[in-house]
């Protein structure tokens, strides 16, 4: 049951405690009109008239017309940011501007840089969110010496997965908004997302009344399901919406499709957002590493993966297509890609709750333990411990390798439970052409919960498997050696020597979940994070990807400059700069292996530790509204499904 210990998703008392631990809701506030909610018909996927060309299913083999199109726009928008980062990063002895004025034209010299968020629930959501605030230029001193903002604005791809996906989807869901406007409440009120301090099941402070929260939850599903099959991962989407979309309503309208009209993504000025969740055939418990992978673009849901290789525009899921067409005598549907959907089905970890329940210690009152478990084994047997993408879009498309096609339905989980927690996989597709990847692991694969190389590896072992034929990754050792090697307690290269290889790899740069300001080791489910915490492991974050502002190593943005160049230097026959070298000396796993048995991994602090005062919040007992909102809630899916 390795797979479990990915995310480290194993239910405990302190699960089930915090799952419960919320506090009272406010008032009732206005709602405000902001973004794009596209659905004709809010959360219900609702039929609407067709476009002139009817919508289709692609081949999986080659990169989308939407993407080709929108590539030169972002390329060309990397540039001045890239510019910019490499000038303050001042690599000795090298010319950045010189670079970079030589290569701006010439779009197969120019870095292309891919950003990759791991899962991990909140403690991956905030991990990243400290990551992505490090490196957006819009963040307050970002800019400064030793920072790294403007990473983010010289990316091509962000990818995320499961709590990572949170993240993603919550800003992109938000007008690309920064995460330092976001935890500082200076979205347009009272929109105050990321209110983490309140229980995913109580719902949010600033939201409707407790009541109101469940009636919208579960009214909103109750209208998709007149249609469709729903599952426990649509009442998990709709409540993240309320902490990740829209404190008021959880946006009901808000399609992940939507980005794709968004007026600063669609000019290229935001990287492209892609969503990991992998497929599951009804009845399977377990993810074998040869699992197909889909992805979540804004313009669409497939898998480049020989096992599926194809792709439907994402805005019409929830149309009954048919050998890769939709028939005269079907509907156009839209509104089925609910961005709260999206993200609950990238995290869609429920299946894991029913594998461990009989491991549930005492400390759960024994009426929970029996509902949950009627719950959750009832969901087990109907297989609705998933997310339902029913009906499935690749029905009778590609039959001789799709492995779905006989299948009316689509079933998906958490992009996480096939081990690789963190997204490489659309990164690594030959097709993206992407130079390094810049890669945040919070994985909890020790018992402490902290990462040891296992979703790295993960994706290492796949690479070697026939399916990942039109991917390439480097080599990496097993977790074994990570721990004896010190790579997972500080951040390390793989793939420098491209030599090494005979397709082209991405240099690959894993940067693991470490302690520099905060014990960041956070449980995977931990439902609620007070906010002083949450701020707490965003500041983390920010120190795990800037070494602490260079204090652990100074020379840390001029390696991070190097990695984003040397690729692009070795097909513009550059000489590395020396500085580079010496980087690489430093942070390029060498081929080393060490593979006995190391002693139990404990990082200590880096830096200053920060002092929480009130970080008490998850040890809280069962007590308030929460407890209500546990049994309110079985209560419900006991009724509904
Ligand atoms: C690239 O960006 C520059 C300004 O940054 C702009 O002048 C130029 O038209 C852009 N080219 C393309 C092909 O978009
Ligand atoms: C961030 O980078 C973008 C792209 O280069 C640039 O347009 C913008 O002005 C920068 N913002 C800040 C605050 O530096
Ligand atoms: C563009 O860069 C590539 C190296 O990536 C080089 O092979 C090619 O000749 C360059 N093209 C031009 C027009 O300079
Ligand atoms: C930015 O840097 C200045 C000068 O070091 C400091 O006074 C200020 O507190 C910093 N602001 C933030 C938000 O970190
Ligand atoms: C979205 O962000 C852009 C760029 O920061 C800004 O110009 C625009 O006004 C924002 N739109 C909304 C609706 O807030
Ligand atoms: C996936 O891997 C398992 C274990 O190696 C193997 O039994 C199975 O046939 C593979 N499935 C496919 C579709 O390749
Ligand atoms: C799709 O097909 C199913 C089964 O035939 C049918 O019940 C459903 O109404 C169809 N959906 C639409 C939107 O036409
Ligand atoms: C890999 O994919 C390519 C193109 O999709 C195909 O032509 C080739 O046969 C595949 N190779 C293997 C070993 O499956
Ligand atoms: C490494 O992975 C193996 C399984 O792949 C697992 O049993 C083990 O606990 C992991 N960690 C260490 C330190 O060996
Ligand atoms: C690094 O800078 C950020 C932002 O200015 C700050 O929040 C953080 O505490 C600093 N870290 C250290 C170790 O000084
Ligand atoms: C080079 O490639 C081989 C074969 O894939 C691999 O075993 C080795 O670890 C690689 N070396 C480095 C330094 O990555
Ligand atoms: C390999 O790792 C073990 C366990 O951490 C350590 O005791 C040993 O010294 C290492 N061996 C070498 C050759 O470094």
């Amino acid at each position: 049951m390795k797979f479990l210990l990915s995310q480290g998703a194993l239910l405990n008392a302190s699960t089930l405690v915090s799952l419960v631990a919320g506090s009272p809701l406010e008032a009732n506030k206005d709602l405000v009109e902001r973004g794009t909610p596209q659905a004709p018909n809010g959360y219900a996927p609702a039929a609407v008239d067709c476009p002139s060309t009817r919508p289709s299913i692609r081949q999986g083999d080659t990169l989308s017309q939407n993407e080709v199109n929108w590539l030169p726009l972002r390329r060309n928008a990397t540039i001045p940011a890239m510019q910019d980062l490499l000038r303050r990063i001042d690599i000795p002895d090298f010319s950045s501007d010189e670079y970079m004025n030589q290569v701006r034209n010439n779009v197969s010299a120019l870095p292309n840089i891919g950003l990759a968020i791991s899962g991990g629930g909140y403690r991956a959501m905030l991990n990243g969110a400290g990551a992505l605030a490090a490196w957006d230029n819009r963040t307050t001193n970002a800019t400064g010496q030793g920072q790294l903002g403007g990473l983010l604005q010289a990316s091509t791809y962000l990818s995320a997965l499961s709590g990572g996906g949170w993240l993603v989807g919550s800003l992109y869901m938000n007008n690309f908004t920064t995460v330092e406007t976001t935890m500082n409440q200076q979205l347009p009120e009272p929109n105050n997302i990321w209110q983490t301090q309140n229980s995913i099941l109580a719902g949010p402070p600033d939201g409707p009344s407790f009541f109101d929260y469940y009636s919208n939850v579960f009214g909103s599903i109750e209208g998709k399901d007149v249609n469709y099959d729903t599952s426990i991962t649509d009442y998990w989407g709709r409540m993240l919406s309320f902490q990740l979309v829209n404190a008021v309503d959880g946006g009901p309208a808000y399609t992940f499709s939507s980005i794709a009209n968004d007026a600063e993504f669609s000019v290229g000025n935001a990287p492209l957002p892609l969503i990991v969740a992998d497929g599951r055939t009804p009845g399977e418990t377990l993810i074998p590493t040869n699992t197909t992978i889909f992805e979540f673009s804004p313009w669409e849901l497939g898998s480049f993966d020989q096992s599926l290789s194809g792709f439907v525009p994402l805005e019409f899921t929830g149309s009954n297509f048919s050998a890769g067409q939709l028939p005269q005598n079907e509907s156009c549907v839209r509104g089925f890609d609910n961005a709260g959907f999206v993200m609950g089905t990238s995290s869609s970890l429920f299946n894991q709750f029913l594998l461990q329940l009989d491991r549930a210690p005492q400390a759960i009152p024994d009426f929970l333990v029996s509902a949950v478990g009627s719950l959750l084994t009832g969901l087990g047997e109907d297989n609705n411990d998933i997310a339902d993408w029913t009906p499935n879009p690749f029905y009778g498309y590609n039959p001789s390798a799709n492995r779905g096609a006989n299948s009316r339905r689509l079933t998906l989980v958490d992009g996480g439970e096939d081990l690789q927690n963190v997204p490489y996989h659309p990164l690594i597709q030959n097709q993206r052409n992407v130079d390094v990847i810049f890669s945040i692991d919070s994985s909890a694969d020790t018992t402490s919960s902290w990462p040891d190389g296992a979703s790295i590896v993960a994706t290492y072992q796949r690479s070697l498997d026939p399916i990942a034929n039109g991917t390439s990754f480097p080599a990496v050792p097993d977790n074994k050696t990570f721990i004896n090697l010190g790579l997972q307690d500080r951040p390390t290269f793989f793939g420098c020597d491209s030599s090494n290889y005979t397709e082209p790899v991405p240099l690959v740069v894993y940067i693991p979940n470490h302690p520099y300001s905060y014990m960041s080791n956070l449980s995977t489910f931990a439902l609620s994070v007070n906010i002083s915490e949450r701020n707490a492991v965003i500041n983390n974050g920010y120190n795990v990807v800037t070494m602490g502002n260079g204090t652990r190593d100074t020379e840390w943005p001029i390696c991070m400059g190097c990695a984003i160049l040397q690729r692009s230097m070795e097909r513009t026959s550059t000489p590395i700069p020396e500085a580079c070298n010496q980087c690489f000396a430093r942070y390029c796993w060498d081929g080393t292996v060490n593979s006995t048995a190391p002693a139990p991994y404990e990082p200590t602090f880096v830096g200053q530790a920060i002092n929480v005062a009130d970080s008490a919040g998850n040890a809280a007992g069962l007590r308030g509204s929460g407890a209500v909102a546990l049994t309110v809630l079985v209560g419900f899916w006991i009724v509904l499904l």
